[in-house]
């Protein structure tokens, strides 16, 4: 545990929350979830399943019916064939990338991961033994590792590459040409890519494709966090190749038994089309709130190289106000009320330049939250 380090966005969070009990309003820019509810049909889903289910235990993969709507999901959405066989239901993104590492990481074993990236996926590597060679990435890849990166990088101990992409904390994608490319590369090597796809559906310039389109030897972890504004559902899924079915499900037995039933009753509820239909307006409501966000930080003096093409995080470089990224954040939540992430979060490449705004809140806030920013940058 002393390698291990607590989530220092829960920290701001909390702080934030004492000052708000203190009677002090607060915008929340640093909440990695979306401000919306379950849809509709997912809550009435999980209610009737409540009145007419006994909520036992279900198989560690997850409930067939699940399953099958995951891969419908993929066929229909994304024209994708992903057979149901290779689909395990996990609680949450989370589940599903402790279940990655602990099928794939021996003691030793090394995982290429770009920094700066989302700050469990160390961990989860460590707690197998494992270590993470964290490759400082900047705008010229947008944020993301590259083939190129990666094949340099690469030592006889690397055992495979954790990548998001979207990613969080800075909301960049790797274009598919790319992502084929990194796929290819570690397939050469005999290594294993996971692909973090938690913010699919979450874009805002065009939908993309998954890394499934170009390798059915990967594995692939989702979430209802995000997209389907379900994070306290505690519901995700984890894409495998065929051949580490078995060895998923004896580690999910082990570690979980099975994810959360009542959660899987609502789940099956999130890919109906009138659930559909609202997730879809709510994506508009992102695209709205970062087309505004983006020009008015970039119009304060933050710099944005990349704009973020998904999720809800822009990633933003605060050289013209302060060296101390840390400080910056503090000081921005007890003397204007807004709460955001410093870059220490997400690694160590110049985390004190950066800090992560996340537009989880609306567009109402997230205007007066850029007025407090003037302000506080003009005093
Ligand atoms: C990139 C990434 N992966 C995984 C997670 C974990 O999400 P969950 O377990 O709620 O699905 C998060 C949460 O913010 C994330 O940003």
């Amino acid at each position: 545990m002393a390698e291990i380090q607590p989530f220092q966005v829960m920290e701001i969070w909390n702080r934030a929350k004492e000052l708000e009990a203190q009677g002090r309003h607060i915008v929340q820019m640093q909440i990695g979830e979306p401000d919306f509810t379950a849809p509709d049909p997912v809550i009435a889903a999980c209610i009737e399943a409540l009145k007419q289910n006994p909520i036992h235990y279900t198989s560690a993969l997850g409930m067939p019916r699940l399953r099958h709507a995951i891969s419908l999901h993929y066929r229909e959405r994304y024209h994708l064939e992903v057979p149901v066989s290779r689909i395990a239901v996990t609680a949450g993104a989370s589940g599903a990338l402790l279940i990655a590492a602990g099928v794939l990481v021996n003691p030793g074993d090394e995982i290429l991961m770009p920094d700066p990236a989302y700050p469990c996926n160390r961990h989860f590597v460590r707690f197998f033994e494992g270590r993470v060679n964290s490759i400082p990435v900047g705008p010229q890849t947008q944020y993301q590792l590259t083939r190129e990166l990666i094949e340099a990088n690469w030592s006889e101990k690397t055992r495979g590459v954790l990548i998001a992409s979207p990613s969080n904390p800075t909301g960049t994608m790797i274009a598919p040409d790319e992502m084929r490319a990194i796929i290819e590369a570690v397939q050469a090597r005999g290594g294993v890519t996971i692909v973090d796809e938690i913010y699919q559906g979450l874009t805002y310039a065009s939908d993309f494709a998954s890394a499934l389109a170009h390798s059915d030897r990967i594995f692939v972890v989702n979430s209802f966090s995000k997209y389907f504004s379900m994070t306290g559902w505690r519901l995700g899924w984890l894409v495998m190749p065929e051949e580490c079915v078995r060895e998923v499900e004896t580690f999910a037995q082990n570690a979980f038994i099975c994810p959360s039933a009542p959660a899987q009753y609502a789940g099956i509820a999130a890919f109906c089309a009138e659930t559909t239909a609202t997730l879809e307006q709510r994506r508009g409501e992102f695209k709205r709130r970062r087309d505004f966000l983006v020009p008015a930080l970039r119009e304060l003096g933050f710099s944005i190289p990349v704009t973020p093409e998904g999720a809800f995080y822009i990633y933003a470089g605060i050289e013209r106000f302060s060296a101390d990224s840390g400080k910056f954040a503090l000081n921005l939540l007890e003397e204007a009320g807004v709460a955001i992430t410093p870059g220490k979060d997400f690694g160590m490449n110049q985390a004190e330049r950066y800090v992560r705004f996340a537009y989880t809140r609306s567009l109402a806030d997230l205007e007066e939250g850029v007025r407090r920013l003037r302000k506080f940058l003009a005093g």
